[in-house]
């Protein structure tokens, strides 16, 4: 069994293996192309994260969705390089919102340069993605438009907050569901479009994507509390201190307030107060890791990931069907 680097998906296949391992190295030199500014400042901040690594997560949906089709023909790299570069982008801006100091085991780019510049590189990246959208195809134009509001409305909603009036839970999940699902069912359905498989097959890569999207985050959100650093490129507790919900919090809060445990409830109350505060934070941070609600909400991410998996069961068996069903356990068990 080989392992397809850096995502650490097995295939089974060697065919397959080849295939994936040829689209994502064109990828990569793709990505080094597009980084590439006359002005030799603005190279060195858009490569900032292209070589800092990253999983190519999103790339490898592509191949994988590709398969189902030709996975030769000439929209399937290029497609791959957008989507990688709109996700890019979005984590240039996502740090800045977040405040965040690290990124893929580097400085981000906000903290090296200052927010400014940290959002104009995201800009400038998602210029490049278009552009190399523009030889894809209106259609393709049309998708992932629609997919970048998605996730644009995903981060507006996140930083807005959910109404006094709606379920916390349900507002999280379709946060979760523009973020992150949205870009995630592009990467399905712009490698199964490029390579001309049928529509059903599209839609069906389309709809398994935005849920292992979803399973993705929620995966994401249960290792800002229980990763280190060095093995998520981030830096643990990130969303605690900025005040984002996520699913651990959110399930604490339900158990706190059917309950009212003491403990649960002096949780609730240390997380409620000024987590800027080191001690606090970490005190925070520790208790989570071993309370009931992180494990109820790795409970929930696997479920959805079953969910992502079930659906496959349209597409015909075989070696790609098999790396996909495979990629649902990648995603929810790994470590960064
Ligand atoms: C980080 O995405 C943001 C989320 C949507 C969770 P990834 O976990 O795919 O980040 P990289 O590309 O591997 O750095
Ligand atoms: C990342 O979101 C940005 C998008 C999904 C658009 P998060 O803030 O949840 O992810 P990390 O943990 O910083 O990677
Ligand atoms: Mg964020
Ligand atoms: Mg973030």
């Amino acid at each position: 069994m080989t392992v397809v680097e850096p995502f650490g998906l097995n295939v089974r296949d060697q065919a397959l293996e080849a295939d994936v391992q040829a689209g994502l190295a064109a990828v990569e030199a793709g990505l080094l192309d597009a980084t590439k500014s006359e002005v030799p400042f603005i190279t060195e901040a858009a490569q900032h994260l292209v070589r800092a690594g990253g999983k190519r997560f999103r790339p490898l949906l592509v191949m994988l969705a590709a398969q189902f089709g030709d996975p030769y023909a000439p929209g399937v790299v290029p497609s791959a390089v957008v989507v990688e570069l709109t996700h890019l982008a979005t984590l240039y801006h996502d740090d800045v919102m977040d405040e965040a100091d690290v990124r893929r085991g580097v400085a981000s780019a906000n903290a090296r340069w200052g927010n400014s510049l940290a959002v104009l590189t995201g800009d400038f990246l998602f210029a490049r993605a278009s552009h190399i959208l523009a030889d894809l195809g209106p259609d393709a134009i049309r998708v992932q438009a629609e997919a970048f509001e998605r996730l644009v409305t995903g981060q507006i909603l996140e930083t807005a907050g959910s109404r006094e009036d709606s379920d916390p839970v349900a507002h999280y999940l379709d946060v979760l569901g523009g973020k992150t699902g949205s870009l995630v069912a592009v990467s399905g359905r712009m490698g199964a479009m490029m390579a001309g498989a049928d529509e059903r097959v599209v839609d069906t890569l389309t709809q398994y994507g935005e849920r292992l999207g979803v399973a993705f985050q929620l995966a994401d959100d249960v290792l800002d509390i229980a990763s280190d650093s060095h093995e998520s490129g981030k830096t643990p507790g990130t969303d605690l201190r900025e005040g984002v919900p996520t699913l651990p919090v959110l399930r604490l809060r339900e158990q706190a307030a059917a309950h009212r445990r003491p403990d649960d409830l002096e949780l609730v109350e240390l997380l409620d107060g000024d987590l800027a505060d080191d001690a606090r934070h970490a005190e925070v941070l520790s208790r989570l890791r071993v309370h009931p609600a992180l494990e109820r909400a790795r409970q929930d991410t696997l479920r959805y990931a079953e969910e992502a998996r079930a659906m496959l069961a349209p597409l015909p068996e075989g070696p790609a069907r098999a790396a996909l069903e495979d990629l649902c356990n990648a995603v929810v068990h790994r470590a960064g």
